[in-house]
């Protein structure tokens, strides 16, 4: 009988919910898998909430004190899916107790904070997977296998971007994340910026240095009732990279970028070719050869298929498409390899924490106006 895992989920928020919709989808699509989700046990603010999410999403069982859920037996796997400045002191809660933790990025609010996680995580000898879902696209193993294989010959460059415009009325009302306690100093950086780093390091390599500049778009936003509230940290960002290999790279995040809902981008220019993947046409990739006879050189659409693994688990035919959510039910699918056949996976909370050390050093670099080496581990 397939083993089953313990799931003691924390949040019932938006991506709570699209971890639900990953664990549930998961068997059907992943049947072979080395171990089943089960839903154990919900925690949220109040008893009422998590009462309330467990009837909606098949919760076992409901707490109101998260610290409850950490400290279960039953959980064997705790998933942090609340405000990034709540995951330290669960996530080490969590690791204290010896659970593997699957937690939300960008993993608190900066890197000192992740850093801490990370060697906590290590020292326990537990696992951990953090939901950077982007990485799950199929085309990005695909990426991955055209640059390894040298398509587009020796990387020079790297453009990416991750610009959504949920925030660009500033009519928007002031939430969590433009408060720099809960979200942390890097705004849209740290919500969308994090995970176009979390591209650019899986297909270039590690960020040796940055060099970035940082605005605030709406300086104040609607509390209710005619009050504003100061937003504390940025609306958008940009920055230069250079990466440990030697390419040079540009990336930009966009919380205010009216009319891009779903830009997260990225052009890798070789010295024989180019790829390009457009966020908001999420089954394809475009690809360019100088090897190609010189009459017909030109960018090819490949549209996500079989041949993109694992895309064939969830439809037999090229450019049948998937979605956004589906990159959970594959990430779900990871976690269960990761704890219950110890097959590797990422990114883990290391991979995490050089992500927050790049963020803060962008943010340093915009507020000193120079380049700025990236902190060791
Ligand atoms: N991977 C992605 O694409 C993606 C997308 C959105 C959000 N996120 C990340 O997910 C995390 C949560 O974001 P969200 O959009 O789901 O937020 P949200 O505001 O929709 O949900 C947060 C949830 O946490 C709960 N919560 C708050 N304090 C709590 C406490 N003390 N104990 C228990 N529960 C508590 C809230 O009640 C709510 O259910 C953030 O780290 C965010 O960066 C990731």
């Amino acid at each position: 009988m397939t083993r089953k895992l313990r799931i003691g989920l924390i949040g019932s928020g938006f991506i709570a919910r699209c971890h639900v919709y990953g664990y549930r989808t998961m068997l059907s699509v992943f049947p072979e898998a080395a171990a089943q989700p089960e839903l154990e046990l919900v925690a949220d603010m109040t008893d009422d909430l998590a009462k309330a999410a467990a009837e909606k999403f098949g919760f076992r069982r409901a707490t109101g004190d998260w610290r409850k859920l950490v400290a279960d037996p039953a959980v064997d796997i705790v998933d942090i899916c609340v405000p990034s400045h709540l995951h330290k002191e669960m996530a080490l809660a969590a690791i204290a107790a010896g659970k593997h933790v699957y937690c939300e990025k960008p993993v608190g609010l900066n890197g000192g904070e992740a850093s801490e996680i990370a060697a906590a995580a290590a020292r326990a000898g537990v696992k951990s997977l953090v939901g950077y879902s982007y990485l799950r696209n199929p085309l990005i193993a695909f990426a991955r296998k055209l640059i390894q294989e040298g398509a587009i010959g020796e990387v020079t460059h790297f453009r990416g971007a991750h610009n959504e415009d949920y925030m660009a009325d500033p009519a928007a009302p002031f939430v969590w994340r433009c408060d720099s306690a809960i979200a942390g100093k890097a705004g849209a950086l740290g919500d969308l910026g994090s995970h176009i780093i979390s591209i650019a390091r899986v297909l270039v390599g590690e960020i040796a240095s940055v060099c970035g500049a940082t605005k605030t778009v709406v300086a104040e936003r609607s509390l209710g009732g005619g009050r504003t509230r100061k937003v504390e940290n940025e609306d958008q960002a940009q920055f230069l990279v250079e990466f440990v290999g030697g390419a040079t790279g540009h990336i930009e995040a966009s919380r205010v970028a009216t009319g891009s809902h779903m830009d997260i981008t990225y052009e890798i220019v070789g010295t024989h070719g180019q790829i390009q993947f457009d966020g908001e046409r999420m089954n394809e990739i475009r690809f360019y050869s100088d090897k190609d006879p010189v009459d017909r050189r030109g960018f090819r659409t490949i549209y996500t298929g079989p041949a993109h693994p694992p895309f064939g688990n969830f439809v037999p035919g090229t450019a049948h498409g998937i979605g956004f959510n589906d990159q959970k039910v594959i990430e779900a699918y990871e976690l269960m390899e990761l704890v219950a056949a110890d097959r590797p996976t990422g990114p883990d909370f290391t991979d995490a924490a050089t992500i927050s050390r790049i963020l803060d050093a962008v943010l340093q670099s915009a507020a000193e106006r120079r380049w700025v080496k990236v902190a060791a581990a």
